[in-house]
């Protein structure tokens, strides 16, 4: 008798994941769906309010219409696809995670933003909530099942609705179902974004942390204007574009070797640097474009300011985590159908800091921002989660330092887009604003 029940259990779930597997997935799921299927958010507003209104402020509602999103996808990966032909699905893929329900219904490219089609909605709440499973073995390149209708998955059992029908789904719970977007691999098969992994070989996933703890908060409320109140996952979303996220996910202390030198020696600096924030890297996701530095200033007894390069420490690959005077990007050209185009500056920030990165290389090895261009990467010099690092500044003195006390000050920022590339290709000012993550000072007297 066990047996049987036990055999039918194991038939149903065998069943039910064969069923799944058969449905589309990632590429082949393009052009399977219509528009119709899905229901708009504004259908969601009026007994959600409030999760419509938390959506509309995070980045995943304009995941399509945002402008840098715009240009990067109608000017620099549509074009190269006409330019080869070899990255026209690769273009036609970018919809799978930015306008899931225009790649569903096989509409590539969406109509431009400022055509207010449906592409607009962008990951939209029909589209989160609709998502069975994923196909394969790891979430990644849009690799969702989506089985639009009447039913809504969350994540507490027995809801009742008078709009839709509702069900527990312990998958949308899970920091794979983020990773169906959060990770992407580019057709050289390089991993070009690896939020999800990142995640999965840190601390927070071995303590059962998923994304939702961080990214989704629960808190006492209503989920609907007519239900019972309970914790409730609120959808901030909140990530690199909003700057309180961002402030103090690292931690800074700085101090020197010698509280007192003389006026010809050389002052010995220590910055440790902590990221007690972030449950994957830091910087994470669109990595090609994000920047973070450290930059430190001296200011001396006369109010002379000093500008402090950091020490080598001798790693492979370690000039890209330096900012210098050198020019890459140059694959830009190809899009541009600007053959000549020389490049812009690599980092656009003081030469001397210290740039925590992971730089993208195109075929040519050159660095890239075309993350689908990628065909390897180099040295990883971000923060793991809960990682320290510890960089140091060792100063000679210049000869006319005067007697007393210097004040160091050492300031971590970041940038969701170097900004010599957003300045050639015309993103607006607010993606290449430096957002201060924290800052630290210290002090050594200087004696004769
Ligand atoms: C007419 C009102 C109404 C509309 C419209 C509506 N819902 Fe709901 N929804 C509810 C109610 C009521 C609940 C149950 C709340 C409770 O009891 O905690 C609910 C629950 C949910 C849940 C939680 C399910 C669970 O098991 O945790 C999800 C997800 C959801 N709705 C998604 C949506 C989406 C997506 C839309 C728009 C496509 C939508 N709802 C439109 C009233 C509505
Ligand atoms: C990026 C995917 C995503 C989008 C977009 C999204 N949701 Fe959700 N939603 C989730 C996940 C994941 C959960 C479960 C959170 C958890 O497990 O803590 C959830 C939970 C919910 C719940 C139940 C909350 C609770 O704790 O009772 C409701 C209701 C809901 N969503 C409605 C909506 C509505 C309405 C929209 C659009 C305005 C929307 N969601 C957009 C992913 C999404
Ligand atoms: C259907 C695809 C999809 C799914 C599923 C998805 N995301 Fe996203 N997410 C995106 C895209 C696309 C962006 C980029 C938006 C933009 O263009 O800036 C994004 C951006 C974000 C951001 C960045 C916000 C910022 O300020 O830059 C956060 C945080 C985020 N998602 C969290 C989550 C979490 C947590 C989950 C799982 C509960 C999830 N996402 C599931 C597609 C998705
Ligand atoms: C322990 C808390 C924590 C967990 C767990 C966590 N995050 Fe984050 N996440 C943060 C913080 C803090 C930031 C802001 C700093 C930054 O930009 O990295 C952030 C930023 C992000 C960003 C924006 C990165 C950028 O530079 O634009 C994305 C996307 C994101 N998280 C997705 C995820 C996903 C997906 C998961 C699960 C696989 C996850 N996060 C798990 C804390 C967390
Ligand atoms: C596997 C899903 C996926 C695919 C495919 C994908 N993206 Fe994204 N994209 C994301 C996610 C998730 C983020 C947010 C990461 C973060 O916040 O750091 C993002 C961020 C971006 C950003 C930065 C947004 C910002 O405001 O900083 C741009 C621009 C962008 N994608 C363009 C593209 C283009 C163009 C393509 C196609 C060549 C593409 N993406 C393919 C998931 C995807």
């Amino acid at each position: 008798m066990k047996n049987s029940i036990l055999s039918v259990i194991i038939l149903f779930c065998l069943s039910t994941l064969i069923f799944s597997q058969d449905l589309p997935g990632g590429e082949e799921a393009l052009g399977t769906k219509k528009y119709e299927q899905y229901e708009k958010p504004e259908a969601c507003k009026s007994c959600h309010p409030d999760i419509y209104q938390q959506w509309t402020q995070a980045m995943m509602s304009q995941a399509y219409t945002h402008h840098w999103d715009e240009i990067e996808y109608f000017d620099l990966a549509v074009e190269h696809g006409k330019v080869d032909p070899k990255f026209a699905p690769v273009a036609d893929g970018c919809n799978g995670c930015h306008t899931p329900i225009a790649f569903l219904s096989g509409d590539v490219p969406p109509p431009r933003p400022s055509e207010n089609s449906r592409a607009n909605e962008s990951v939209s709440c029909d589209v989160c909530h609709t998502i069975k499973s994923f196909k394969g073995d790891e979430p990644f390149n849009f690799s969702y099942i989506s089985q639009p209708g009447r039913l809504k998955w969350g994540n507490k059992p027995g809801l009742t609705s008078p709009h839709h029908d509702t069900e527990e789904s312990d998958f949308m719970k899970q920091a794979e179902f983020c990773g169906n977007c959060h990770n992407e691999k580019d057709p050289f098969g390089i991993w070009v974004k690896s939020t999800h992994l990142e995640w999965k070989e840190g601390p927070y996933a071995k303590q059962g942390v998923p994304c939702h703890q961080c990214h989704m908060p629960k808190a006492w409320g209503k989920n609907a204007t007519m239900a019972e109140k309970s914790m409730v996952s609120q959808h901030l979303f909140h990530g690199g574009h909003d700057a309180g996220k961002v402030a103090g996910t690292i931690e800074l202390r700085m101090h020197p070797e010698e509280r007192e030198v003389e006026y010809d020696g050389t002052i010995v600096l220590k910055v440790q640097l902590f990221n007690g924030k972030t449950g994957h890297k830091f910087p994470t996701g669109s990595v090609e474009d994000r920047i973070v530095w450290l930059h430190v200033t001296a200011t001396d007894a006369n109010g002379k300011e000093y500008h402090l390069p950091v020490d080598k420490k001798g790693f492979d690959g370690e000039e890209y985590t330096i900012a210098a005077d050198v020019l890459a990007y140059q694959d830009m050209g190809i899009p541009k159908r600007d053959p000549n185009f020389k490049g812009v500056q690599r980092d656009g920030v003081p030469f001397g800091d210290r740039i925590f990165r992971m730089p993208y290389f195109d075929p040519q090895g050159r660095m890239t921002i075309m993350q689908w261009n990628t065909a390897s990467l180099g040295v990883d010099y971000r923060f793991g989660p809960r990682e320290t690092k510890i960089e140091t500044f060792s100063w000679v003195l210049p000869g006319d330092i005067p007697e007393g006390k210097v004040n160091f000050k050492a300031k971590l920022f970041y940038q969701l887009l170097v900004k010599p590339v957003g300045d050639y290709l015309g993103v607006p000012e607010e993606e290449t604003t430096p957002i201060l993550v924290n800052s630290a000072s210290t002090w050594v007297e200087i004696y004769e």
